[in-house]
């Protein structure tokens, strides 16, 4: 419960356009999991996200690093674990509304604006978001993404 009360607080800082109570809400939601990528016992970052099991996908929500670890590596290495663990709940695909400057970050994670994901297969299912560009990222059965 610490580690997702100091997640949240991260995501809280780091997407500051997001409402506060939104965030809490997500987090803290059972239909959402959240991945922590931590130093010692805290959190430095994580990625919280909703999967669709029927529906063999998963949306990413909230994706941040505070700001003294970023551009370390961190989040990549975050999202690889995150690839990895869905391969294993067999999630094919991740969506996510991205941040207009955080799209160079999600491209480099091999997500592309272009969902290749049959549209029933996903619409009414995710929230939209104005302002956010919807991106779409296939998980590869074969590649290990965390060795
Ligand atoms: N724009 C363009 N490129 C970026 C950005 C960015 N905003 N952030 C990182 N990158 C690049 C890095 O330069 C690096 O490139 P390289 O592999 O060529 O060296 C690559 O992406 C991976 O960088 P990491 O160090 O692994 O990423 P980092 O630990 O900094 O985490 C993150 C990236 C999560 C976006 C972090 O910078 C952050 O928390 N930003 C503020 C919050 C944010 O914008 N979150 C995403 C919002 S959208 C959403 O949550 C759904």
């Amino acid at each position: 419960m610490e580690m997702l009360i100091t997640l949240k607080n991260i995501f809280a800082k780091q997407l500051p356009k997001m409402p506060k109570e939104y965030i809490v809400r997500l987090v803290f939601d059972p239909r959402h999991k959240s991945l922590a990528l931590c130093k010692g016992d805290v959190p430095i970052g994580g990625i919280c996200y909703r999967p669709f099991y029927d529906q063999q996908f998963g949306e990413i929500a909230f994706c941040a690093v505070t700001a003294n670890e970023q551009v370390q590596g961190h989040g990549t290495r975050l999202m690889n674990h995150l690839k990895q663990y869905a391969l294993g709940e067999n999630i094919t695909h991740f969506l996510t509304y991205a941040d207009n400057f955080a799209i160079g970050y999600f491209k480099k994670q091999g997500f592309t604006k272009s969902i290749s994901m049959p549209r029933e297969r996903w619409h009414g299912y995710i929230k939209h978001y104005d302002g956010g560009t919807l991106m779409e990222c296939y998980v590869h059965p074969s590649i290990p993404y965390t060795r």
